[in-house]
């Protein structure tokens, strides 16, 4: 979890560095810190406990003298508490050097004993002190050699870590490691910048280099040099980013998840765009792939959060496209069980960040385990992608708030797309038009949710602020949509809220429902089953007839469900696949009006971080 970000260049670095955090803050926020080396060549350094603000309003009111290197970092403990003292950067060598770290070291406890029989004390509860401290004795000991002092201390360090480190006799240089934890190189005029991903440099450079798992990086105003961690050169992958730096800002938005929510029909378009040819799906990503989809009789998806729910929206669409029989699983389940895999299987992994460890870990089994594989992403340069043999893109732009939104519609419609080219590719869809001309109406659709319901449910939610749980419940691709909308509030308003498949209801979730007790129904359309439908008109019945108040979704026309539901949010018509990528949309929006009505900050919800590089 965390951001990092280092900078080397003719600039001051401190407002750099705090742009960079503030556009990272929301991998981590319980405390932030920075370092810089300054002009007369001593090492300053600034941690606080609390929100980047809290950082900044310190920075105000007494400053760290100027210098054109240096590092900073906003924290997601996992080892000590967010307090001043356990915050980043950690000092060692007489506070001569400064040493930031992402994700946890595992044989921290012996190193620390080790360190501490050679007389070295420790100020805070982390781990990421250790490395800093081994750091420092390292240094010593190899005259003053911050390369190799780094190179010897990553090679002990077992676990997953990304770290940046400097050392005030080093003006100019910042050298870096990562290992299962994210980092880029950002390539400026004169300057050179590291970050966590692309968003801590995209104002000052869209060029990028993607540094491999185990490997090194010095950066120094003029010079980038990448190696293992034996020391060998190696060649970084160059990237050009195609975020620009607007996309990464609020704007206008009282809140990025506001923002975000707002971008789906462009976040949908985007993903689209250049994957329709006439009325066929073409991924060009995939030209000459095909043996990918065709060698194959299972497909897993594997993903985490939200994206495991669209994970399962992925599965109605593959099966019924493709006719390949797909499995969806928790990426942390899948990798510590004994899966029966092997190269006739593809594994789908999904990532809006493309650094979720518990993904990262599964690609890399499955891998291990002879399967081909295949990631959704939205971030480029990250490692999943890296670690997959192809990668569709999800294009939603960078997507900053905790709570995913965007990035869960593009994640989609990535895979409609991907179901649709692998029905062809197998031979399964001959005339695929009437989809692709759903896929394609799809963006509109979406700005009109946005646009005719969201006062209504906004209002719905001022009048439940005091709600103290919230059930959903769908069917077939209703259902994940119920799970999603169940975790969309839970994460921003605190509140408990489950999601069911409504035909689960019955065999014991039903006990829960009492007088009052607020229920949303996801319906679909009459017009793809009529069966399904009733079901789910039987299932209102049964709540209504035990008092739930009905929060019903459901397609413009449907008058059926209108006898019993309390309310009635309308959705477009949609093939039946497409149903999903409308119906969320309200159920986003009740999240995000529920929080802001109960005071919460909806970007930065306690205890989460957007990107959980740790198992
Ligand atoms: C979504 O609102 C969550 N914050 C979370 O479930 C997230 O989707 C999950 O951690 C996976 O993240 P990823 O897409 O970056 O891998
Ligand atoms: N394990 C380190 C700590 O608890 C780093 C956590 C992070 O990645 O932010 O400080």
């Amino acid at each position: 979890m965390c951001g990092i970000v280092g900078y080397v260049g003719p600039r001051p670095s401190q407002d750099i560095l705090l742009a960079g955090l503030a556009r990272l803050e929301y991998r981590g926020y319980d405390s932030a810190g920075v370092a810089v080396i300054d002009e007369d060549g001593s090492l300053g350094m600034r941690k606080k406990a609390g929100k980047l603000s809290a950082l900044r309003d310190s920075l105000a009111d007494a400053a760290l003298p100027d210098g054109s290197t240096g590092i900073g970092h906003t924290r997601w403990a996992t080892h000590g508490g967010p307090t001043d003292v356990n915050a980043h950067p950690h000092l060692a060598d007489e506070d001569r050097l400064a040493l930031i770290h992402n994700g946890i070291i595992e044989n921290f406890a012996t190193l620390r004993d080790e360190l501490a029989a050679d007389g070295v004390s420790f100020r805070s509860e982390t781990d990421t002190e250790v490395a800093a401290a081994l750091l420092g004795r390292e240094y010593r000991g190899n005259g003053g050699d911050l390369q190799l002092a780094f190179r010897n201390v990553v090679n002990r360090l077992e676990g997953a870590f990304t770290l940046l480190a400097m050392h005030q006799d080093h003006p100019g240089l910042v050298v870096g490691a990562r290992r299962n934890s994210p980092l880029v190189i950002g390539l400026g005029e004169g300057e050179n910048f590291l970050g966590s991903d692309v968003a801590a440099f995209v104002e000052h450079t869209r060029k990028a280099l993607a540094i491999g798992q185990d490997q090194i990086v010095s950066i120094t105003p003029d010079a980038v040099t990448v190696t293992d961690f034996a020391g060998t050169p190696v060649e970084a992958e160059p990237f050009d980013v195609s975020w620009d730096a607007a996309a990464a800002e609020k704007g206008g938005w009282s809140s990025f998840m506001a923002k975000e929510v707002a971008e789906q029909p462009e976040a949908v378009a985007n993903t689209i765009r250049g994957r329709i040819q006439g009325d066929r799906v073409v991924i060009p990503e995939l030209d000459g792939l095909d043996d990918l989809f065709t060698g194959i009789n299972r497909v897993i998806i594997t993903a985490c959060g939200t994206a495991s729910y669209a994970a399962l929206v992925g599965k109605y669409a593959i099966e019924q496209w493709a006719r390949v029989p797909v499995d969806v699983e928790l990426a942390h389940e899948f990798r510590y069980r004994d899966p029966v895999i092997g190269d006739d299987t593809l594994v789908v992994s999904i990532s809006q960040s493309g650094e979720t460890m518990d993904t990262l870990m599964a690609v890399k089994y499955a891998r291990e385990r002879g399967a081909r594989t295949l990631s959704i992403c939205n971030t480029q340069g990250a490692t999943i992608p890296r670690e997959s043999d192809a990668v569709v893109y999800t294009h939603a732009g960078p997507e900053v708030a905790v709570a995913s939104t965007k990035a869960f519609s593009a994640q989609i419609t990535a895979l409609l797309l991907l179901g649709l080219h692998m029905g062809r590719v197998r031979g399964s869809i001959t005339d695929a038009s009437v989809d692709v001309a759903e896929l394609a109406a799809l963006p509109e659709k979406i700005a009109k949710v946005l646009e005719t319901e969201n006062d209504h449910v906004s209002q719905l939610a001022g009048w439940m602020a005091d709600t103290r749980s919230v059930l959903f419940l769908g069917r077939h691709v209703g259902y994940p949509i119920a799970l999603e909308g169940a975790l969309k509030l839970k994460e921003i308003s605190y509140i408990h809220a489950e999601g069911f498949a409504a035909g689960e209801l019955k065999h014991g979730p039903i006990a829960l429902i009492e007088p009052g007790q607020p229920v949303f129904v996801l319906v679909p359309s009459p017009r793809h089953s009529a069966l399904v439908h009733s079901k789910v008109v039987s299932n209102i019945q049964e709540i209504r007839a035990r008092g739930a108040r009905v929060i019903v979704v459901a397609e413009e026309g449907d008058a059926a469900v209108l006898p019993f539901a309390d309310e009635v949010i309308r959705i477009p018509l949609a093939g039946p696949m497409f149903e999903p990528l409308l119906a969320v949309v309200p159920l986003q929006v009740f999240a995000m009006a529920l929080a802001t009505a109960k005071g919460l900050d909806v970007d930065q919800p306690r205890n989460l971080a957007k990107s959980v590089t740790v198992e």
